[in-house]
């Protein structure tokens, strides 16, 4: 693996080859994360103050080293950050450019680096090139956005919005509509006009001279659309062209993976590039998951989630299709990434709730999420078992429902949960932090917080879990996963028992490095196990 120290004007760290390989992520959601000046919302100061719990370099904190920042841009909040005003400056609710700069420098003084939410799709209907546009047909930013006449007063065309309702929306004001994949506010950017694609660029290289490490990179399926705006057809209608089974519902042909979203990635990685070693991680949803790969050719994105691990329930044989498909992605999965949750969905602890094993069964998915072979994401608070919070219909802020999985990070049992000062509101209500908080578990070597240290400084500290390649091993009964870690050298097993009860299994001899039921005590294992309910342990088999 090659690595050297690199020295740049914020600070000295260093660079691995494909660092990202060597990642573990840790998703923020900035106004959530931890409010340095009393207004209730949290910003990027906040996320500065707590690097240490982050990373102090000991085992003593997660031991993360890499965080996606979701947005942090000047924004109408009509969704939360993600119809951009400005894509150049800070949401003065987060903070301005010299707390960001102070961010990265103090991360990457600790060895983590800093990706950026990009959101090139769409920008926020304030933002001032959608101003102009909307202005009149003549204006020569008119074509940035994508503009069409009605069908005797319907939309142009039948695309459907991925929030609800038509994806265009009329403009009185030169009597056309625009094309929009999620909320009217949100109008989408028109990449067939050369101009767009080189103000993307130009974003792309203002961040990147500032530091930042890469991008994950938003809603990167939608980002081209059919040039003659046809219709999408339904299942049966594309059968003919793609010979898939037919039925009657409409399929997003012409608005989602269409061939030319390949060209405007290469473009997005040779900016990159001309950085060193800068990342692109999409968020992709294909219409069809063998098309996934081709998002990963080796001139386009680095990595992509892949979210069938987070779609399946608690079962052993949903997480492993999950995990056979991403592994399974030919050259183009060569690479992996995992994730359970994130800021659009119901926090998994919730999703996985069961009348007698909710914890037991965060700590198994803690224990698969980390040592699966590819780049695990975490979302903040996961780590201590944040539940989805009932938000009530008063403090709703999301138009989508989604408050629930971002309310304030829960530090301590004080008031709020350390997460602002007594005195402030949190811009959303806080989950139970006197029962559920960072300061309480990090006292506690059985909680859920020390499992994910421990994983992750495992993780961190093992060339196998961090590099090997996976295998499965079948010796495990169906309700149980196994899989081998093998490289540089070692071979580590991973077991995992899903059911409610107690599991005998095969297993090499071996020895225990980690069980997430914190009784078992170290021991060295022959032929036979017994995993206990919800149990999941990872053996040293020594070397390979
Ligand atoms: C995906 C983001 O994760 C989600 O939060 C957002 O609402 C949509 N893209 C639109 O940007």
């Amino acid at each position: 693996m090659a690595m050297s120290a690199q020295t740049t004007s914020r600070g000295s760290y260093p660079r691995f080859h494909r660092w990202w390989r060597n990642a573990v992520f840790y998703q923020i959601y900035p106004r959530s994360f931890r409010d340095s000046n009393g207004d209730g919302v949290g910003d990027l100061d906040g996320i500065t103050m707590m690097l240490d719990y982050l990373n102090d370099g000991t085992s003593n904190s997660l031991g993360i080293n890499a965080i996606w920042l979701c947005p942090i841009y000047p924004s109408p909040h009509k969704d939360w950050g993600y119809d951009v005003s400005n894509y150049c400056a800070i949401d003065p609710d987060l903070g301005d450019l010299e707390s960001f700069d102070r961010l990265i420098s103090q991360a990457h003084q600790r060895g983590i680096r800093v990706i950026l939410d990009f959101v090139p799709n769409h920008t926020s209907d304030q933002h001032p090139w959608f101003l102009r546009s909307r202005s009149s047909k003549e204006d020569p930013q008119r074509n940035w956005y994508i503009w069409a006449p009605g069908k005797g007063g319907e939309p142009p065309t039948n695309w459907m919005s991925a929030f609800g309702g038509p994806a265009w929306t009329y403009d009185s004001q030169t009597g056309e509509w625009y094309m929009h994949s999620y909320l009217a506010e949100q109008p989408d950017l028109n990449y067939r006009c050369a101009e767009v694609v080189g103000a993307i660029h130009d974003v792309l290289r203002f961040w990147l001279e500032r530091g930042v490490d890469g991008f994950r990179i938003d809603a990167v399926a939608r980002l081209s659309k059919d040039a003659e705006l046809r219709d999408n057809p339904t299942q049966s209608a594309l059968a003919g062209i793609t010979r898939a089974e037919g039925s009657g519902v409409r399929v997003n042909f012409y608005c989602h993976d269409r061939p030319e979203v390949h060209d405007l990635l290469r473009g997005f990685r040779r900016v990159v590039d001309s950085y060193g070693e800068r990342l692109l991680v999409g968020e992709v949803w294909p219409r069809e998951p063998s098309l996934l790969a081709d998002y990963l050719r080796p001139d386009e994105l680095h990595l992509a989630f892949n979210f069938r691990l987070l779609k399946s329930p608690y079962s052993a044989s949903a997480f492993g299709a999950a995990i056979r498909y991403g592994e399974g992605l030919g050259a183009a999965g060569e690479w992996p990434t995992w994730t359970l949750s994130n800021h659009d969905f119901p926090r998994h602890i919730s999703r996985y709730q069961s009348a007698e094993a909710t914890e037991e069964r965060a700590r198994m998915a803690a224990m698969m999420l980390l040592t699966l072979h590819g780049t695990p994401f975490i979302y903040y608070g996961e780590e201590i078992g944040m539940r989805e919070v009932d938000v009530s219909p008063s403090r709703r802020l999301d138009p989508m429902g989604r408050d629930g999985c971002r309310t304030p990070m829960q530090w301590s049992a004080a008031m709020h949960g350390g997460f602002t000062v007594p005195g402030a509101e949190p811009w959303l209500p806080c989950g139970d932090y006197t029962q559920i908080n960072v300061s309480e578990q990090a006292r506690d070597q059985r909680s859920l917080l020390s499992l994910y240290r421990r994983l992750i400084w495992l993780r961190q500290r093992d060339p196998a879990l961090r590099e090997g390649a996976y295998r499965a091993f079948d010796g495990v009964p169906r309700d149980c996963l196994g899989f081998y870690r093998e490289g540089a050298g070692r071979r580590l097993l991973v077991m995992l028992n899903f059911a409610n009860a107690a599991r005998e299994t095969e297993s090499p001899a071996g020895t225990l490095l980690l069980s997430t039921k914190p009784e078992r005590v170290q021991q060295t294992l022959e032929a036979r196990l017994t995993l206990d309910a919800n149990e999941g342990v990872v053996l040293d088999l020594g070397n390979a």
